[in-house]
């Protein structure tokens, strides 16, 4: 078999994670103080993957280029494909078909995270070579979800035969996971077919023109979590479960301050006065005094926390918080976002405020 290539999908509109996604990619948002895309990359990497091509909307594309560069930390060549606008999976890989050419490949939502890794979907595919190959986890909602229906074929290997998006009836609990293998036969399966009622080449019909074109399409069942990290609470869940398993390590400096369980101070964060209880993550140069950081916290670089009490939220890099009484949680503050108490009229109150935001005063 050619070398499998990978192809991280890191366009989109990010609709469910406004504002912050009127200002940055959701795919940088970051879960553990490390951009969702990174894991991605780094997941293709883990699997021998290094040519990696990246879609990209013209919005973001700097800022994700930016960040991930030439791959070159990853061990991986990173090709930036733009698309024009989000129009679907399906689009999204035919508009990555000249960087593809005629390799099979791993496309990997990149806002997506999945905790075992794709190392056994990839040894499954070169096995048994199928024309596509979907990883799929049971869930208690199905309806929500594009739904797989599978049938033994001869001999009892498992096949998909059927794809429904949001089925009313769901044919089983099997949801599609943001992680799929498939070889060159995709790009002609995504030009058969037309945009969905939202208007988008859906890969759930290209793969579905897959199998009624006789081809074989094998299911895989993941192993461990997968999150979809598109909303706030999706967010604040995979940074709960990424924390979960991190070690302790503290490079900063910690003075007259407590640390309980698995904590990560990196260098050049200062912590006065502070309690930590983990798991929980400080990233370099913050600066925190008199504060508590509750379990499932994660602070990102530069921030500057003061009387403040902070848990089971993310704050990108450059945040200040200052003087609040009260504990911020469940909480996702972008970046360079200020908080905290007007001293000299204390019944005004100052905002800028992006859409969807909640600001409760009591
Ligand atoms: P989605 O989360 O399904 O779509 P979205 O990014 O537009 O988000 P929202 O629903 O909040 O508006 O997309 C999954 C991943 O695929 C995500 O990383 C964005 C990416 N994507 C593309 O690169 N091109 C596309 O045409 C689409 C639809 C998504």
């Amino acid at each position: 078999m050619s070398e499998l290539k990978g192809l991280i999908l890191a366009g989109g509109e990010g609709t469910r994670l406004r504002p912050i996604t009127h200002t940055s990619a959701k795919q940088l948002v970051p879960v553990a103080n490390k951009p969702v895309l990174f894991y991605g990359i780094e997941a293709l990497v883990a699997a021998g993957i290094t040519q990696i091509g990246v879609i990209v909307a013209p919005q973001t594309a700097a800022e994700i280029e930016a960040a991930a560069g030439s791959g070159e930390r990853f061990g991986a060549q990173i090709t930036y494909i733009p698309q024009q606008a989000p129009l679907g999976l399906a689009h999204a890989v035919l508009t990555a078909e000249p960087f593809l050419g005629e390799s099979s490949f791993v496309m990997y939502l990149g806002d997506n995270l999945l905790q075992g890794g794709i190392q056994d979907l990839v040894a499954a595919f070169r096995a048994s070579a199928p024309d596509a190959l979907i990883l799929l986890t049971p869930v208690d909602d199905p309806e929500s979800y594009g739904v797989a229906e599978l049938a033994s074929a001869p001999g009892g290997a498992m096949r998909v035969v059927r794809l429904i998006e949001k089925p009313k009836q769901p044919p089983s609990d099997l949801a599609l996971v943001g992680v799929y293998m498939f070889t060159a036969r995709i790009h002609a399966a995504a030009r058969s077919i037309s945009p969905s009622a939202r208007g988008e080449l859906e890969i759930t019909d290209a793969i579905q023109s897959i199998i009624d074109g006789g081809g074989r399409v094998e299911p895989h069942i993941v192993e461990g979590w997968w999150k979809d990290t598109g909303r706030l609470e999706d967010m604040l869940e995979a940074n709960r479960l990424i924390l979960d398993a991190i070690g302790a390590s503290l490079e900063g400096e910690l003075v007259e301050t407590t640390v309980e369980g698995r904590v990560q101070v990196a260098a050049g964060a200062r912590l006065l006065r502070t309690r930590v209880r983990g798991p929980a993550i400080i990233g370099a140069g913050a600066q925190i005094s008199d504060c508590y950081i509750g379990p499932y916290t994660a602070i990102g670089d530069g921030c500057t926390l003061e009387r403040a009490e902070v848990e089971h939220s993310i704050l990108l890099a450059g945040c200040s918080i200052s003087d609040i009484d009260g504990r911020i949680e469940s909480s996702l503050l972008g970046r360079n976002v200020r908080i905290g108490r007007d001293r000299g009229a204390p019944r005004a109150y100052r905002f800028m405020v992006g859409d969807n935001s909640e600001v409760a005063i009591p």
